[in-house]
């Protein structure tokens, strides 16, 4: 069997305690059901015209969603958000393949973060036909002195800016709280990554899937935030690309954009905007409820706190559990733990028997590598297992692996 569709198996498979799932389980999600009651309701009943909830809306979205989540992200971010920048995505999934289907073109060049999002270096690669080219990464981000010379290997020889085609490639990346790593870049490789960008005619997309998922006292920069607009090479070279996913409900599909206005020049213009308008309205509308009302705001400080402990506890076990040669660096926020586990040790291998033994799953490192690498890395997640559930599932982790770590590794 293809060893992805292996893993997804395990992953699909409802006999396995998930260690593998990075999306909220159901504790988290219980207090979903009061805040859409009363969204549904402050949409239905409160709004002067429900029946706007029901149209096709604007291409960028609803104004009502955009203002609410420019106030609460600025208030998050401690950072100016506004809302003409922000544009209605039915996720960052559907933000990603939008960015990419309407700014490049199969066979187009997306350097992405080696490891990264399993999802995501699959879809540009599969869906989308680009050329993906992997770039190492370290305890501070990606490598960029590897990309300076990779961008100048696969620059087009000539190549002019238009406004329908600003750049010539795009460079994927998760600053912070990385999936699968649970980094966050330093200041220096930001700086240094933007500047790449500006220098080379890159749009960098950073997907800022957990920054508000974070256990210390302040809130990671975003890397917009580092491509300043009052600096004299400004040209607008960086797009975050966000969700409720992971702090409300991944049901919801909803997630926005926020984008210089020369990007969100060219997927306004787009024949799916021109078509449909904005995705998932009435969802945005909800969201716009439950920001309004203050639901939202007090639902991310409670599973932020959830979070918080889960990975304290999982990084505590972990510590105490694992066999020599396993190691890991604790995050400050989000959802995973990257354990290395011996270099001898191929996950895939752990995962078939941990799945067969212990019944559990968990993410094998190669689905991450766009380069094929990682084999003898794991990616733990904290997001869908309550405390039991999980506490559970380490201890036939760290089993397992001592089961494994002495036998065949092949
Ligand atoms: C980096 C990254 N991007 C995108 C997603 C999916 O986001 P959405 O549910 O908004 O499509 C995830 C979820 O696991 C993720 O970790």
């Amino acid at each position: 069997m293809d060893p992805i569709a292996e893993v997804k198996m395990y992953e699909d498979s409802g006999d396995l305690l998930p260690l593998m799932v990075g999306g909220p389980g159901p504790d988290t999600l219980q207090n979903c059901k009061e805040i859409f009651t009363k969204a549904t309701a402050s949409v239905l009943e409160t709004e002067t015209d429900p029946t706007q909830a029901f149209r096709y809306a604007d291409e960028q979205g609803d104004q009502e969603y955009r203002d609410q989540l420019a106030k609460f992200l600025s208030n998050e971010y401690k950072d100016i958000v506004t809302s003409s920048e922000l544009m209605v995505t039915a996720g960052a999934t559907q933000g990603l393949h939008f960015l990419a289907s309407l700014l490049f073109h199969k066979h187009k060049v997306a350097f992405v973060e080696d490891p990264t999002y399993y999802a995501a270096h699959t879809m540009l690669r599969y869906d989308l036909e680009m050329k993906v080219v992997p770039v190492p990464t370290d305890a501070d981000g990606i490598d960029t002195n590897v990309l300076d010379k990779l961008l100048s290997e696969h620059r087009p020889k000539s190549f002019t800016v238009t406004p329908e085609q600003p750049f010539w490639a795009m460079i994927y990346v998760i600053p912070v709280f990385n999936n699968p790593a649970g980094q966050c870049y330093s200041k220096e490789r930001c700086c240094d990554l933007v500047r790449h960008a500006r220098q080379h005619d890159i749009l960098v997309v950073a997907e800022d899937i957990y920054n508000l998922v974070y256990y210390g006292e302040n809130i990671p920069k975003r890397l917009l935030a580092y491509d300043n607009k009052s600096h004299p090479d400004y040209m607008g070279n960086v797009v975050s690309n966000c969700t409720f996913s992971k702090i409300l409900a991944p049901g919801l599909r909803l997630g926005w954009l926020e984008a210089p206005e020369r990007v969100l020049c060219v997927l306004k213009k787009s024949n799916v905007s021109w078509s449909a308008g904005s995705l998932n309205h009435y969802a945005s509308k909800l969201a716009a409820a439950a920001l309004k009302l203050g639901l939202q705001q007090k639902h991310v400080q409670t599973v932020r706190q959830i979070y918080k402990n889960r990975m304290t506890f999982m990084c505590e076990t972990l510590r105490k559990g694992l066999p020599p040669g396993a190691t890991f660096t604790q995050p400050q926020g989000g959802f995973f733990v990257w354990v290395k586990l011996p270099e001898a040790v191929d996950a895939l291998h752990l995962l078939r028997m941990a799945a067969k033994k212990y019944k559990i799953s968990f993410l094998p490192g190669f689905c991450t590598s766009p380069s094929g690498g990682y084999k003898n890395y794991v990616r733990l997640s904290i997001s869908f297992c309550n405390q039991a559930t999980l506490s559970k599932g380490l201890d036939a982790f760290c089993s397992a692996l001592r089961d494994f770590i002495p036998g065949d590794t092949e």
